[in-house]
């Protein structure tokens, strides 16, 4: 197994590089332990970039980072910069030139994590979002702007071969998992050509993984459910619009959004996979050691699974769960958080 990687850091803007620099740390040291390498380059896109230079992504910069192993990026956004230009300049753009097509987020009530459901049960789910497709491709227009008679519209792209590929990750990632049940989410009563696309595609699919139980639910009822009996759920399987709103939902029944890690993975290996929290730059708390480095420690974590070392990521999660066990009412800062993690990983507590 490949011990030496390149590791692309993007660590961005407001708390970004914060966490990031956390998420790291933790990162050194379940890698020295196993005798892995990350040789890293930074990247500095993001506003700042933006500012001095007016680039979200340059061409060359996007083929710089094409060449490294894996990515790991903290978050970007910032109020200076007009809302779109950097997430879909920069974000989206690395989503979809790198072929990102499984957006994985996990959901994982850890012990000890305060939720807002009263009687939450068991959670444990893993949400594979399509990355490429859906409403995101910027399919769309709009004319007469800014007149009564204005125009706009947003289509959501669905090809067979999109919604192929990612289903078949999602069952293989079902199959893999002990309860081996996966939940079809769309809205195929009223979104009827995608809808059916991706009804019949789990249909053929399912053929394949005949261990897999497979559901479906309409996006509305399965808010519901996420609310009311999320244990129910083991991989939900979903489009780029629904699987954005839904995994907001999970991250915050599962003690919010400080704890939510995502991989924008790209299962073939024709380009790098990044890792990042699902949360954003946090402007508000920007720059005052508040953040929560949690979630970039445990998509540190996921990057680690997806180079293969399922042990050094599992060595993660356990820290993470041991620290947010021993977590009482004191806040402790950004470094405090990722020191503490850092410690328990290197086995020191
Ligand atoms: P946000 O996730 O940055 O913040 C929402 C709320 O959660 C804020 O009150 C913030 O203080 C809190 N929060 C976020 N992360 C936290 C952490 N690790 N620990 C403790 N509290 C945390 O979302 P918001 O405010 O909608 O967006 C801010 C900027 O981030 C915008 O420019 C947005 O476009 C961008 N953004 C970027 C993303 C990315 O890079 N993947 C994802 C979401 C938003
Ligand atoms: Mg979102």
């Amino acid at each position: 197994m490949t011990s030496s990687y390149s590791l692309a850091v993007v660590a961005g803007d407001g708390i970004g590089p914060e966490v990031t620099d956390q998420a790291l740390k933790v990162l050194d040291v379940v890698a020295q332990d196993a005798g892995l390498t990350f040789e890293r380059t930074a990247y500095d896109l993001g506003a700042r970039r933006w500012h001095a230079t007016g680039e979200t992504l340059p061409d060359s910069v996007l083929e710089e980072i094409r060449g490294h192993d894996a990515i790991l990026l903290g978050a970007v956004g910032d109020p200076s910069v007009p809302s779109g230009v950097l997430e879909r300049g920069l974000l989206l753009r690395l989503r979809f030139e790198l072929d990102h097509y499984v957006n994985l987020r996990p959901s994982k009530l850890f012990p000890g994590v305060p939720t807002p459901l009263a009687d939450p049960g068991d959670i444990d789910f893993v949400v594979v979002r399509e990355g490429t497709e859906g409403p995101y491709v910027g399919n769309g227009g709009a004319i007469r702007v800014g007149t009564p008679q204005e125009v706009a519209t947003e289509v959501s792209l669905n090809t067979a071969f999109g919604v192929e590929r990612v289903v078949r990750d999602a069952f293989a990632r079902a199959q893999a998992r002990p309860r081996r049940k996966l939940t079809l989410v769309h809205k195929n009563n009223v979104l009827v050509h995608a809808g059916h696309l991706w009804s019949r595609t789990v249909d053929a699919v399912a053929a394949e993984f005949p261990d897999v139980t497979v559901d479906y639910l309409h996006v509305d009822a399965a808010t519901i459910f996420l609310a009311t009996d999320p244990a129910r759920f083991d991989v939900i399987v979903t489009d780029n619009l629904f699987g954005d709103i839904l995994t907001d939902l999970a991250a915050a029944i599962t003690g919010g959004i400080g704890l939510a890690a995502s991989g924008n993975v790209n299962p073939d290996r024709t380009s790098p996979s990044m890792f990042e929290p699902v949360h954003g730059s946090a402007p508000d708390i920007a720059g005052q050691s508040k953040a929560d480095p949690t979630a970039a420690i445990l998509s540190a974590g996921l990057l680690l699974e997806h180079l293969g070392h399922a042990e050094q990521a599992q060595r993660i999660t356990e820290a993470v769960e041991a620290d947010i066990a021993a977590r009482a009412g004191q806040p402790r800062s950004t470094q405090e958080v990722g020191e503490a993690i850092a410690s328990r990983v290197a086995g020191a507590v």
